[in-house]
């Protein structure tokens, strides 16, 4: 009950904030919050925010569209590498990225974060005003630590263009802090995979964000691929294509809702590092492999020392957060001993947090699949050929735990595999729009799955004590929040 409360206050909070800003936006000429923020990497103690000042409150709707190439021709071009050539041939002549159909350019301007426990608002902390980075694609970031644990934050962020103006917008929003790890509380999580901007299933943005804002997740896992960078419209082949993904994406209206309340770890998988089943070294036109990283991890989502990280949610459970893209050896090597997609130190890592956890549930939250079934032409996980022999040293090793659980994304289709006499499960989430989902028939029902499903949705995880037993429980969602399969476990 008083999480419900908790809730409806936080969201009649957000709506009256909501108002006030919007008439902010009427009134004046920017910088705006075009983009909201979002979060990430939160523990117990600390969380990293994320901002970017834009020149437009919203996207911007009436923008023209890019020219359409032919996946034939952004061959060449990528090959060509010639950033000059790959604009003129998506941008019709005479315009700039800015100029088109959902553009939300970003802005010089500063920056000012407040934030308190939603039950003690006399308990503020504000930082001073800070210029966003202009060569960062004018967003900022700030680490928030000596944070209490199990508290809901209310985050408010001001914007102005320098000290001698008026704050032009101002945003609002929330978080929330894992339990201690001796508390016994439900929790519940959703995890997704698989969108961007053109596989939309409403001008707004993925359907599925209403129906997780409804869930209001104590947190949420986006496993990758938030974007394609390697899909018309435009094929995105040089930093700037690049940033117009994401500024474009990020200005969707239920994405930006949704990110601004909820908890979120954002992973990130070939399309959004690179182009697809990318490995460190490769290139895309004229972006490096470097870059690509670089423009994800350090600049359009909260950074981190390393990608993967371990959090404990309470008594009942904890997740591991892996990195699928940094730490991998080429695709084409051949399979063999030493052949890594996690990388020798992430492995080492994985394996001795797994047994020094006493977590009821332990949850990995991987991009790719370690179970599987995928298809026999793929190369790129665990579940491939390509793999077989790191894959199988770590299937092995989870199969010595009756409480560890896989889920994951990359795979545009829902499904629960479980190898029998084995304690191993895998949940993948699906695509996040039916139109989106693909990639598997669904009549080709094999012995290890439980369910299969070849649509778009979302997976909802919920922690919670039945009469004292630790229960989890995995359901997959369809995009209109409507459960379609259940898998129970009690401890
Ligand atoms: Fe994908």
């Amino acid at each position: 009950m008083l999480r419900e409360n908790t809730k409806f206050i936080l969201l009649t909070v957000f709506i009256a904030l909501l108002f006030s800003s919007c008439n902010l936006k009427t009134e004046t000429d920017g910088p705006y919050f075009g983009n909201g923020f979002h979060n990430g990497w939160a523990d117990q103690n600390s969380i990293v925010l994320w901002t970017r000042l834009t020149q437009i409150p919203e996207g911007n709707a009436d923008g023209i569209q890019f020219l359409d190439i032919s996946a034939k021709e952004a061959k060449a071009l990528d090959k060509e590498a010639n950033a000059e050539k790959i604009h003129s041939k998506q941008i019709p002549e005479g315009l700039i990225l800015d100029d088109m159909l959902g553009a939300c350019p970003g802005a010089s301007g500063e920056v000012k974060l407040t934030y308190f426990p939603l039950s003690n608002s006399e308990n503020k902390i504000e930082t001073d005003w800070i210029k966003v980075d202009d060569n960062k694609n004018f967003t900022n970031q700030w680490k928030l630590e000596n944070l209490s644990p199990d508290t809901k934050y209310v985050v408010e962020i001001e914007a102005r263009l320098n000290n001698k103006s008026k704050i032009s917008d101002k945003i609002e929003g929330a978080f929330r802090t894992p339990p201690a790890l001796e508390a016994e509380e439900p929790i519940e999580f959703c995890v997704v995979t698989c969108h961007d901007y053109w596989r939309k299933d409403t001008s707004d943005g993925h359907k599925i964000y209403s129906a997780m804002m409804d869930i209001f997740p104590d947190f949420y896992v986006h496993t990758g691929d938030i974007e394609y960078y390697d899909k018309p419209l435009p094929w995105a082949m040089t930093e700037e294509m690049m940033r117009f993904k994401w500024d474009r994406l990020f200005a969707l209206p239920l994405q930006r809702n949704f990110w601004s309340q909820v908890t979120t770890y954002f992973m990130k998988d070939d399309h959004d590092a690179l182009k697809n089943d990318a490995w460190p070294g490769m290139k895309y036109g004229p972006v490096t492999w470097e870059r690509g990283l670089e423009i994800f991890d350090k600049e359009q989502f909260p950074s981190h020392d390393k990608f993967y990280k371990t959090i404990r949610w309470g008594k009942d459970l904890q997740i591991w957060i892996t990195e699928s893209r940094n730490y991998r050896d080429p695709n084409n090597a051949p399979d063999g001993p030493g052949k890594s997609i996690f990388g020798e130190e992430q492995k080492k890592w994985l394996f001795n947090t797994l047994q020094k956890s006493d977590a009821t549930f332990k949850v990995i939250i991987n991009a790719n699949p370690i179970l599987g079934p995928d298809r026999k032409q793929k190369n790129d996980n665990y579940a491939n050929e390509g793999f077989q022999t790191e894959g199988d040293e770590i299937r092995e090793f989870l199969n010595q735990f009756d409480d560890v659980y896989l889920c994951n994304g990359d795979r545009h289709w829902q499904y629960v595999s479980h190898i029998e006499n084995t304690n191993l499960w895998e949940f993948s989430c699906g695509a996040g729009s039916d139109i989106h989902a693909g990639g598997w028939n669904q009549s080709d029902v094999r012995p290890e799955h439980r369910f299969l499903r070849v649509k778009g949705g979302f997976l909802r995880g919920n922690v919670s004590r039945k009469n004292g037993t630790p229960t989890l429980t995995f359901q997959h969602y369809d995009v209109n929040g409507n459960v379609v399969h259940e898998e129970i476990f009690s401890k």
